[in-house]
């Protein structure tokens, strides 16, 4: 097909180096990837016996230098175009191997890592902070976290008792007085939170480009690969209660964790797949006798799930360690259990039955890899989102990230030529193994990467985001609604402020639960942004003089305080004060150019 560019993930990397910006972004990627993350899987397949490890007395200095040798990089450079689902069946592997340990953070970390060997061969470790200093460990094999298990004590405490629920979340103790913690240097640690915002205008605002900006933004917020090794080991660690009733079950991540979008910080969503267990119709022979299970009956589906998640929330708040704050809202739309986890500063949500939610998780991941800039202006439209109150972490009448994420999806299939295919397009390049149809909803759509084929757009990341605003600056929100699937707008079928058909339910609105009033405040923030971003002066880096902190501008200048709009978010944080030009036309911009909406 004419201007058609293959995807393939090597062309794709091939095109990133390409252009200019594309190839800043993926070497700084790389240098975000370094991480302080070791492990010994070669060193470790040299040595046949833990006690050969000893006896050859490799000093711990030498295994120090190999595992420095053999740091991890990144998530996203080592997932490549794999996908979904064989990133999460690599995840959930590592993570059974892991153990969570809590530990002293003068920890001597050379000894740690001899004495967990003698359990087995580690494929990899590393320490972060999160309330406590604590160590994730991967085993290269199951026999070395049950060693380690087995030889785990149970804490002897006078005054109270305790439950004996054993887990993979230990705690480490140090009897001897030779290295006691405080000889020994802090240990390094990863923080599992971003950056505050005014660090991050300040090192956007000593970037050279938009573009690098944008990216460099992205860098910045991501989540780490320790991050996404933590998010499937807590996982993990909640399955070993689930698997207690259902053995075959399995707890998946989803949501922003694995679709490719998420942000340091954000929370954890989870979905308990038992699908494993009753969705497997076994063979029925057409004579002779066959045995069924006798299973309990309920009304509905609803609730199954709304008991089985019930009985889990209960174990989860009786009986599993660093579990705290468990609520159970299983009267929601989609029941779910929430928690805070303690060791790793994760707020969860457990659900069950949520198929759809895991499709969608799907689709946004695939949109994610087709193009790299998918991923910057999704990052980069949802932090400047909830720097201005756009999107809250409370529930309410706020625009969620997963609408404005779809909405960004929809501003790049809007593109001439489009970035990424529509949802319909995906659907008609499905073959038979990607069928699927989730409660009579059509949730089809092409799995392998390499069948899909897009069109050859050069649009910059600058370009991209000041259209962006511009796009829904005057969008007709008034008569129109939002509609991946087919990559155009649509009539609204119903009376909302705002309608973003469901890709997958379509007879639902993905955003109903906004209100005028947040729908105004987007459209003029939209409005400001665009405007601040056509101001020649404000497109170049304003170097300080004599050495100090650029002033901001570009992207960085977005994510000020707004002139506009009130902000409630304002008062944290200094105001920059905008020059009375700016703000007269700012003025005029908002009284003459309202939005096209009721
Ligand atoms: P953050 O948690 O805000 O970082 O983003 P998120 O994408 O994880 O959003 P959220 O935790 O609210 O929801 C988790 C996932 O559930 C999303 O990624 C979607 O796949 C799905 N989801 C969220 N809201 C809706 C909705 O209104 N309709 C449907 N069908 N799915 C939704
Ligand atoms: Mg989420």
């Amino acid at each position: 097909m004419h201007g058609l560019v293959s995807l393939g993930c090597r062309r794709n990397a091939t095109r990133m180096r390409r252009s200019a910006s594309f190839g800043a972004a993926m070497a700084s990627s790389l240098t975000v990837c370094k991480l302080r993350m070791r492990g010994r899987g070669l060193l470790v397949k040299c040595l046949e016996r833990v006690d050969t490890f000893f006896q050859r007395s490799i000093t711990t200095d030498v295994v120090a230098t190999q595992v420095e040798a053999l740091r991890t990089h990144g998530s996203d450079e080592k997932d490549g175009c794999k996908s979904l689902s064989a990133v999460q069946a690599e995840r959930q592997g590592q993570a059974e191997r892991s153990v969570l340990i809590s530990c002293h953070s003068r920890t001597n970390e050379k000894r740690f890592f001899k004495y967990l060997s003698s359990h087995g061969d580690i494929n990899k470790y590393f320490f972060y902070e999160s309330y406590g200093t604590y160590a994730v460990v991967e085993f290269a094999r199951q026999e070395g976290v049950a060693s380690l298990l087995e030889e785990a004590a149970i804490p002897t405490i006078s005054h109270e008792s305790l439950v004996p629920f054993k887990s993979r979340l230990l705690s480490l103790k140090n009897l001897g007085s030779v290295d006691s913690a405080n000889q020994q240097a802090e240990l390094q640690t990863q923080l599992q939170t971003t950056i505050p915002i005014n660090e991050l205008i300040q090192r956007l605002s000593r970037e050279e480009s938009i573009d690098q900006q944008v990216t460099s933004l992205t860098e910045a917020y991501q989540l780490t690969e320790e991050n996404s090794r933590l998010r499937f080991l807590v996982c993990s660690l909640l399955k070993d209660i689930a698997a207690a009733y259902f053995p075959k079950s399995t707890i998946k991540p989803f949501g922003s964790s694995v679709n490719g979008f998420g942000k340091l910080g954000c929370d954890l969503d989870m979905f308990l797949d038992l699908d494993g267990i009753r969705g497997r119709k076994a063979k029925m022979p057409k004579s002779g006798l066959f045995l069924e299970y006798q299973l309990k009956r309920a009304n509905s589906e609803r609730a199954v799930t709304q008991s089985i998640l019930s009985v889990i929330g209960e174990c989860v708040e009786q009986f599993v360690p660093g579990c705290v704050g468990v609520q159970k809202i299983l009267n929601a739309r989609c029941p779910l259990v929430r928690f805070a986890h303690q060791p790793s500063g994760f707020q969860c949500d457990l659900t069950a039955n949520n198929r759809v939610a895991m499709k969608s998780t799907e689709l946004l991941y695939l949109y994610g890899k087709l193009d790299p800039r998918v991923r910057f202006l999704v990052f980069t439209v949802r932090c400047w989102a909830r720097v201005h109150g756009i999107t809250s972490s409370i529930p309410g009448a706020w625009i969620t990230n997963f609408s404005l994420t779809v909405m960004v999806l929809f501003f790049l299939q809007r593109r001439t030529p489009p970035i990424i295919p529509t949802l319909d397009h995906l659907r008609d390049l499905a073959g038979p193994e990607d069928m699927s149809v989730i409660e009579g909803n059509d949730c089809t759509f092409v799995s392998d990467f390499s069948k899909i084929q897009l069109q050859s757009n050069t649009d910059s990341l600058e370009q991209l985001l000041c259209e962006f605003f511009e796009f829904y600056s005057t969008f007709a929100f008034n008569k129109m609604s939002i509609n991946i699937r087919k990559g155009k707008e649509q009539n609204k079928p119903e009376v909302t402020p705002l309608y973003i058909q469901n890709p997958f339910e379509i007879s639902l609105n993905i955003s109903k639960n906004v209100n005028a009033t947040q729908l105004d405040r987007f459209v003029a923030l939209c409005q400001e942004s665009s405007w601040l971003l056509q101001q020649s002066e404000n497109r170049t880096p304003r170097n300080g003089k004599g050495g100090k902190t650029p002033k901001p501008w570009g992207l960085a200048s977005l994510l000020l305080p707004s002139q506009v709009v009130g902000m409630k978010s304002s008062k944290k944080r200094r105001r920059e004060p905008a020059s009375e030009r700016i703000k007269i036309l700012l003025e005029s911009l908002k009284n003459n150019n309202q939005p096209k909406k009721s």
